[in-house]
C-alpha cells in the first residue's frame, strides 16, 4: 500500500486527535503570521485585483486550529490591505483546503463553513471554501490560478520512504533506527536528503505552473537549525519512538525485523538545503527565510504532565503510520513507553527543542 493511502493525522476531536494536540503546529503558524501579511500585501501590490478574486491554497491543511487561523488571517488581511490601497471593493476570496484523501475533510469543513468571517457586512458571501484532495507532489490546480499558497508543517513529510536504505540482499543499512541517527552510515542521510530533494523539487515544479507570476508561497518546515548539526538530525521524538519500540523487542513483544522494516517518511531540512533546492528549480525566489528554535510544551512545568502532552502530540501525527506497520496489539504500549521515556529524558534535563524554518517565496 502506498503511504498516501493511509497516512493521516488523527481524526475528530478526541483525546489523541490532531485537532486537540496540534499546538506546536499552531505555534509555528503564529510565528509565520507577519509573513502572511507581507505575502498578501506583496500580491495585492504586484498583481492587483485584475482577476476580481483572491485565490488561496492551504496545502497539507490537516484539521484543527491552523486552517481555521489561516482562513481568518487571510480574510482580515485582504480586507485591510484593500482598504489601505484605497480600494473599496474587497474581492471574493476562494480558499482551497488540500490534503491527502484520507484527511478528515468533513470535520474540517463542518467547523469552518458557518463562520461569520466568511460573510460581508451586508450578509453576502465574501469567502468560498473548497476541499482539494490529492498529493501536493502532483498537480492540484489549473494553470495560473493561485495568488497565495500556504503550507504549514507539511512539506517535511516525504512522498515515500527513501530508496537505498537496504543492501542488495535486503538487509537494513540503518539497524536499530527509524530515521537518521548518530549511528547511521552516511548513505542513510544521503538517501533521506535525496528523497526530500526529489519531492520538494516536484512540489516547486507543480506549484510554478499553478501560482500566478508575482504570487507568493509561505512554507514552514520542521527542520534543523544548522547544516552541520548531524547529531541533531534525529528529532528527539523519533529517537524516543525508537526507544519505545526497542523496549517492546527486549520484552519479546515485537520482532526485531519489524523495527528493521520501518523507516519514518520524514526529512527535517535546514535553511541551506531549502535555498539550494529553490535556486536549482529557479521558478521562485526567496523573499525571506529564518529559523526559530523553541522547546516543545515548555510552558508545562511538571515533567510528567509535559511528557503526557508531548506523547499525545506525537501520537496525533504518527499513529496512522505506527498502527499500519506494528499493529493494534502494541499501539497503546508504544505510546505508553513513549510517555515514560519522555519523562525520563525531561528528568535528565533534556530541552526537547524543535526548529521551525519559515520561508516566503515569490513566483518569478
Ligand atoms: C503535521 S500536519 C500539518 C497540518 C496543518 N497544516 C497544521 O499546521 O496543523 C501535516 C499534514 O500534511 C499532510 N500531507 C502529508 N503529505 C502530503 C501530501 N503528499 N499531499 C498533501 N498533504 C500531505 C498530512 O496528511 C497532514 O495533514
Amino acid at each position: 500500500m502506498k503511504l498516501q493511502d493511509f497516512l493521516h493525522m488523527n481524526e475528530g476531536d478526541g483525546e489523541f486527535s490532531y485537532s486537540q494536540n496540534s499546538c506546536i503546529q499552531k505555534g509555528a503558524s503564529l510565528m509565520s503570521q507577519p509573513m502572511v501579511e507581507r505575502a498578501i500585501e506583496g500580491v495585492l501590490s504586484d498583481i492587483g485585483m485584475a482577476k476580481k478574486d483572491f485565490r488561496v491554497a492551504d496545502l497539507g491543511c490537516g484539521v484543527g486550529p491552523v486552517p481555521l487561523g489561516l482562513l481568518t488571517m487571510v480574510i482580515q488581511y485582504v480586507e485591510r490591505k484593500c482598504k489601505e490601497f484605497d480600494d473599496d471593493i474587497v474581492p471574493d476570496i476562494l480558499v482551497y483546503f488540500n490534503d491527502l484523501p484520507s484527511n478528515d475533510f468533513n470535520f474540517l469543513l463542518r467547523n469552518l463553513f458557518n463562520l461569520e468571517v466568511l460573510k460581508r457586512k451586508d450578509g453576502k458571501a465574501l469567502c468560498f471554501l473548497m476541499a482539494t484532495p490529492g498529493s501536493y507532489y502532483a498537480r492540484l490546480f489549473p494553470a495560473n490560478s493561485l495568488h497565495f499558497v500556504h503550507a504549514n508543517y507539511s512539506l517535511h513529510w516525504l512522498s515515500q520512504t527513501p530508496e537505498g536504505l537496504y543492501s542488495a540482499e535486503g538487509v537494513t543499512l540503518n539497524k536499530g533506527n527509524i530515521y537518521i541517527s548518530e549511528t547511521s552510515p552516511e548513505n542513510v542521510a544521503k538517501a533521506y536528503f535525496s528523497q526530500f530533494q526529489q519531492d520538494f523539487t516536484k512540489f516547486l515544479n507543480n506549484r510554478s505552473k499553478e501560482v500566478l507570476s508575482n504570487g507568493r508561497m509561505l512554507l514552514t518546515f520542521r527542520g534543523r537549525d544548522s547544516l552541520s548539526n548531524v547529531t541533531k538530525w534525529q528529532p528527539w521524538e523519533l529517537k524516543i519512538l525508537t526507544q519505545s519500540i526497542t523496549t517492546l523487542i527486549s520484552q519479546g513483544l515485537l520482532k526485531e525485523e519489524k523495527l528493521d522494516a520501518f523507516n519514518f517518511p520524514y526529512y527535517g531540512p535546514c535553511e541551506e538545503e531549502i535555498q539550494y533546492i529553490v535556486k536549482a528549480d529557479g521558478s521562485f525566489e526567496i523573499e525571506n527565510i529564518n529559523t526559530v528554535t523553541q522547546q516543545v510544551h515548555g510552558e508545562i512545568k511538571n515533567d510528567l504532565e509535559r511528557a503526557k502532552a508531548i506523547s499525545k502530540f506525537v501520537r496525533s501525527f504518527s499513529e496512522s503510520l505506527i498502527l499500519s506497520h506494528f499493529g493494534e496489539d502494541v499501539l497503546d504500549l508504544i505510546y505508553h513507553n513513549f510517555t515514560k521515556l519522555t519523562n525520563e529524558h525531561l528528568a535528565n534535563g533534556e530541552l526537547l527543542e524543535h526548529s521551525t524554518i519559515i520561508v516566503l517565496l515569490k513566483k518569478v
